[in-house]
């Protein structure tokens, strides 16, 4: 029960509503900890990620139930007790418990987190705006402990404005003693969405979607109910997905304020958009026209987790395209199955490859090995000539509620098996 099968070659013509956003919700889940209330989450992603968080939660003491419009989440009583370990090391988000965990119990101990294998990913820039802000930690081959008696505000300059840094600091500093300005903070709409929480909650936190934050900390939180937004790159990979094979799609609820780039890059692909407030009506060609040259970048430029979506279905697109990957330098991990399709892409460096569109893609057995990767495969399959077994669907459950129901609603034919 860990495939996908993909019957390929059919239009896509269907509406599919867009879940919840997972990198918005990962680390408002760990600054429900600064709460010590009632929080109710609506439109909370049901994927695999946040049944992890969850799990990590509800081995501190907090108590956790679903409804049918979302997650309530009670964090009232707290420890500071062991984690899972298998939680922990399984996801990247893990480690946005760092901040919220040494500003509610004064310290840490976290195992070093896991995810998707699409890079180094180091934790460096996250322990230094802490340990700035009072913290001490201790590193050994499995583990970083950090403790923080007080935590104050300071001045915090990223050198690169890193989503999880941004975001652990923000959750440190809501609690901190004074003020904390983040210089070069991530303006990622998830970054937002976590700041808007915060304040929900009763934080004072200035400049949101600009790149200097300021926090007023020692705020006490309540709790608050708040409504995840619609997930940005779940859109994005649907959307690039009418390319494969072509079609005409309905993307309700789309979150099209914070996709600017992506929309660009279809229309530039040939796609007919209609934005309404609904959601994005798009209708796109059998072949694509490639972008000569795309780059991803922080927001808002083009979303590095959308780059293997766009560089699959680039594979049967018209004419060459180089793709440049700027934020993680192991995202081409998806080449070698893409390849054994009939893909013609070439590596020209670590960050950046050259694909030359090609007629028609072929069905074949494929493993996804981490989730945008398997996402793209999946898109790939959509457009290929006859079948396609994608297996290792666990990694794309970490972040699709459910890839396969969602493209059959698109009119694909496509089962989990
Ligand atoms: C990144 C993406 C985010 C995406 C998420 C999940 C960007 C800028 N960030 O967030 O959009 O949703 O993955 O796939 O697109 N770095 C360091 N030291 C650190 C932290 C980061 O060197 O302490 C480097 C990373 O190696 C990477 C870059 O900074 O090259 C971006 O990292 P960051 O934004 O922190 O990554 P995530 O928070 O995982």
């Amino acid at each position: 029960m860990d495939s996908i099968r993909v019957q390929g070659g059919i239009a896509l013509e269907g509406k599919v509503r867009i879940q919840g956003s997972k990198n918005a919700a990962l680390p408002i889940l760990a600054a429900c900890i600064l709460v010590r209330d009632q929080v109710f989450l609506e439109n909370c992603p049901r994927i695999a990620d946040v049944y992890g968080m969850l799990q990590i939660l509800e081995s501190l003491g907090c108590r956790a139930r679903w409804e049918k419009e979302g997650l309530r989440i009670d964090t009232s009583n707290l420890s500071d007790g062991c984690m899972p370990r298998e939680a922990v090391t399984g996801m990247r988000s893990s480690i946005f418990l760092l901040g919220p965990m040494l500003a509610r119990c004064g310290q840490v101990e976290l195992e070093h987190p896991g995810g998707c294998v699409i890079g180094e990913r180091p934790i460096d820039m996250h322990l230094k705006a802490l340990a700035e802000m009072g913290a001490v930690f201790e590193e050994n081959e499995r583990t970083t402990t950090g403790r923080a008696d007080r935590l104050r505000g300071a001045d915090i300059t990223l050198s690169f404005p890193s989503v999880g840094a941004t975001e652990n600091v923000l959750m440190a500093a809501v609690f901190a003693e004074g003020t904390t300005r983040i210089i070069g903070a991530a303006r990622e709409p998830e970054v937002q969405a976590l700041c808007e929480f915060l304040n929900l909650c009763g934080a004072d936190i200035r400049g949101i979607g600009k790149p200097v934050l300021t926090v007023e900390g020692g705020r006490s939180l309540k709790g608050c109910s708040y409504r995840i937004p619609a997930d940005r790159i779940v859109a994005g990979t649907y959307l690039l997905a009418g390319f494969a094979a072509g079609g005409s799609i309905f993307l309700e609820d789309a979150p099209f304020r914070h996709m600017e780039a992506v929309l660009d890059t279809a229309e530039k692909m040939g796609a007919c958009l209609a934005v309404t407030r609904e959601g994005i009506y798009a209708q796109c060609p059998e072949r694509a026209e490639n972008i000569p040259r795309l780059r991803t970048d922080v927001y808002p430029g083009f979303p590095t987790d959308l780059q293997s979506v766009l560089l699959a279905v680039s594979c049967t697109g018209k004419g060459d395209s180089i793709i440049c990957e700027s934020i993680f330098e192991n995202r081409f991990r998806v080449v070698e199955d893409l390849q054994s399709m009939g893909a013609q892409i070439e590596r020209l460096s670590e960050r950046e490859v050259r694909v030359s569109g090609a007629y028609r893609l072929k069905g074949k057995a494929v493993s996804a090995r981490e989730l945008r990767g398997g996402a793209a495969l999946t898109a790939a399959a959509l457009g290929a000539e006859g079948e396609s077994v994608i297996s290792g669907r666990r990694y794309i459950d970490r972040g699709y509620e459910n890839i396969a129901r969602d493209l059959r609603e698109l009119g694909a034919r496509i089962v989990c098996e």
